[in-house]
């Protein structure tokens, strides 16, 4: 809720707004559509009789600015009677108001238009006073409302999760990225945030890499390329391994059993398990070689994740679970009498404890195999009930592609028939399509850096057919990687997190159409006019905002009072498209502003309101764009 204060503050602030009511939820100090809303229940709450707490979140925004600034579907008043005659009545009972014109009535629907001079007293100044936690609620926090002692509410973010020693493929990108996001999303929101990289660095194929590297490796590449070398030999040390088992079935074939048994007792399959098997129980040689690859690999990873703003607080991993934490939870599954043995196998036959469809098509799962050995999701779960421990957490949000949601569904499944009810409440997946035709000129992508490097060299040849432009740029290889790499992130993040897409390097870099670089020109080209204008930041933030009367400045308005409210829906879909659509609407109306809005060659006052505007327009743009995760540009 409001408190005193900051509504006393607003009305000194704002004088030529009307005296707000307080409502929950409502943030007037930084959310001007707040302020509209408040205003707005007080007359609606007086006409109809309605309770205020029904009139408040019953006011919705609107996509398209001809539906108005806000709208009330009237049945959502719980009014007996038909809509267009309740709505009728209404209006004609509409006293009039210094912020919103009449209301007009459409169908089951009430649009009310805000009158411009007030809203754009009000948006610009709130615009640029707030900077750059404009459309953020990190002041007031999203705190408990009913019991603001309660105090910060903590989220956990587990994402990327890629595995050591193989691809980073296209499920990890995405998972990065909107994992990225979605932190950013909650931060900004007001959550404590924790930012978990969750390792693919335990089992037995980690005993093959070490023979591997016994056999492959060499001290210099690891350390110039950890990442790729390990990888290099991974993948030759599993073609022995392919070799071995297909002479093993030739033996097999030939009529000479002990030979293939010999293999398979001696083989390069039976040395990983050993190897394996001397990593779990603390072999301190064995530890130390696996530990210098996992701590390798992770100063690599983060050099990649800083090019992409993004930093995690805590690399954990399969290897960082007890084997003594998952032996007590099998022990707990089977003394509740959850699993049951299988060939010596622990497993859960979820249709003898979920009823129906469900617990059907959750199937039978493994969680011990017949050596003792965990196994994926028995990993996951001590993980989290560590992590519960560990963080305390209000929030639990896991970015996993789609291909594992059974996988997830069986995971907090079991948790909860675990007895942990309240723990399997708090955590979430939030899953995500797949990638297709995700190659580049070099073939194949298999790693982070190759795709990035990849398109930063296309967006580079992009720039390079407009010369004259080109030219000017002081250090066109930074900005073609900035480019490249928003291409990649826009790209994924443009349609729902649900669907697939195609990875389409010419479509993502080009800057026509809803693009990373069109974004970045947007942004570039109004860093530009607030170069050439050379205002102070005392003459913009003192401009005459009355001069700013054009339907183009209006409209511009309207988009950016939308700001704040675009950012607390976007809590509700945690869909990175709610945020960019509306960038791209506002970048829109933005760009068709320009021939009509000049700032540079207009006369003084005129130029330090527009101005002003184009500001609170770049505000809004660059806030937007950080959220997102990308590195808005100065110049390109
Ligand atoms: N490393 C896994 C993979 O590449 C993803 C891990 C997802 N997180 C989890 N808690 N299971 O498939």
């Amino acid at each position: 809720m409001a408190s005193d204060a900051s509504v006393d503050n607003l009305a000194k602030q704002f004088s030529h707004l009307p005296a707000l009511d307080k409502y929950p939820n409502c943030f007037p100090d930084i959310n001007p559509t707040d302020i509209y809303r408040s205003h707005l229940t007080s007359i609606l709450s007086s006409i109809t009789g309605v309770d205020p707490k029904i009139v408040y979140p019953a006011l919705q925004w609107t996509a398209t600015l001809d539906k108005g600034d806000i709208v009330l579907p009237i049945p959502a008043l719980r009014i007996k009677g038909k809509p267009d005659v309740l709505g009728s009545e209404w209006v004609s009972k509409w006293p009039g108001s210094t912020l919103v014109e009449t209301p007009v009535l459409n169908g089951a629907f009430i649009s009310f238009f805000f009158k411009p001079g007030p809203l754009t007293q009000t948006l610009i100044p709130l615009a640029l006073k707030h900077r750059k936690d404009f459309g953020t609620n990190k002041a007031v926090g999203l705190r408990d409302q009913s019991d603001p002692s309660k105090g910060q509410k903590r989220i956990i973010v587990e994402f990327s999760s890629p595995n050591i020693a193989k691809p980073f493929h296209a499920g990890h990108l995405r998972s990065t990225i909107i994992g990225g996001f979605l932190a950013n999303l909650y931060e900004a929101a007001g959550w404590d945030v924790v930012r978990i990289n969750y390792l693919g660095d335990w089992g037995k194929q980690y005993g093959l890499l070490a023979l591997g590297y016994e056999k492959y490796g060499n001290e210099d590449d690891l350390t110039k390329d950890p990442i790729n070398h390990l990888f290099q030999v991974y993948v030759k040390i599993n073609v022995d391994i392919k070799d071995e088992q297909d002479k093993a079935e030739k033996f097999e074939a030939d009529g000479k059993p002990e030979e293939a048994q010999k293999i398979r007792d001696e083989g390069l399959d039976e040395q990983a398990r050993r190897y394996f098997k001397l990593m779990t129980e603390n072999d301190e040689k064995a530890i130390a070689m696996w530990k210098r690859f996992r701590d390798l690999s992770i100063t690599r990873y983060k050099q990649t994740y800083a090019r992409l703003n993004i930093h995690f607080d805590d690399y954990s991993g399969e290897s960082q679970v007890a084997e003594a934490d998952m032996e007590e939870a099998a022990n707990k599954m089977r003394e509740m009498g959850l699993t049951e043995e299988d060939r010596g196998a622990q497993l859960i036959d979820f249709s003898k404890h979920v009823s129906g469809k469900q617990g059907k098509s959750l199937g039978k799962v493994i969680l011990r195999k017949k050596d003792g050995t965990a196994l994926y999701l028995t990993r996951d779960i001590s993980e989290l009930l560590n992590r519960e421990k560990k963080y305390k957490f209000d929030q639990m949000i896991y970015v996993i592609a789609s291909q594992q949601d059974l996988h997830c569904q069986q995971f907090f499944k079991v948790v909860e028939l675990m007895g942990y009810k309240d723990i399997a409440a708090k955590v979430q997946h939030i899953n995500f399509g797949m990638v297709l035709g995700m190659s580049t000129r070099k073939g194949t992508v298999k790693f982070l850096d190759d795709i990035l490097r990849d398109v930063g060299e296309h967006m580079h040849n992009v720039m390079r057919k407009n010369e004259d432009k080109y030219n000017q740029v002081e250090n066109p290889d930074a900005v073609a990687d900035t480019l490249g790499i928003s291409s990649v992130m826009v790209q994924d993040m443009s349609g729902k997190r649900g669907n697939n897409y195609t990875f389409d390097i010419n479509t993502m870099t080009s800057f026509e159409g809803d693009t990373g670089p069109y974004l970045q020109y947007a942004h570039a080209r109004l860093s530009s006019i607030t170069r050439k204008a050379g205002l102070s930041e005392e003459q913009i933030a003192t401009a005459d905002l009355s001069l700013l009367t054009e339907p183009h400045a209006v409209n511009l308005v309207r988009v950016l009072s939308q700001w704040p409210d675009v950012v607390s829906n976007t809590l509700r879909t945690l869909e990175p498209t709610t945020i960019l659509t509306y960038l791209f609407k506002m970048t829109h109306t933005l760009s068709s502003s320009y021939d009509v809005l000049r700032v540079v060659g207009s006369e003084h006052e005129v130029m330090r309101a527009r101005m002003a505007l184009y500001d609170a327009a770049r505000v809004v743009l660059n806030n937007g764009m950080r959220l997102l995760g990308l590195s808005p540009v100065e110049r390109m």
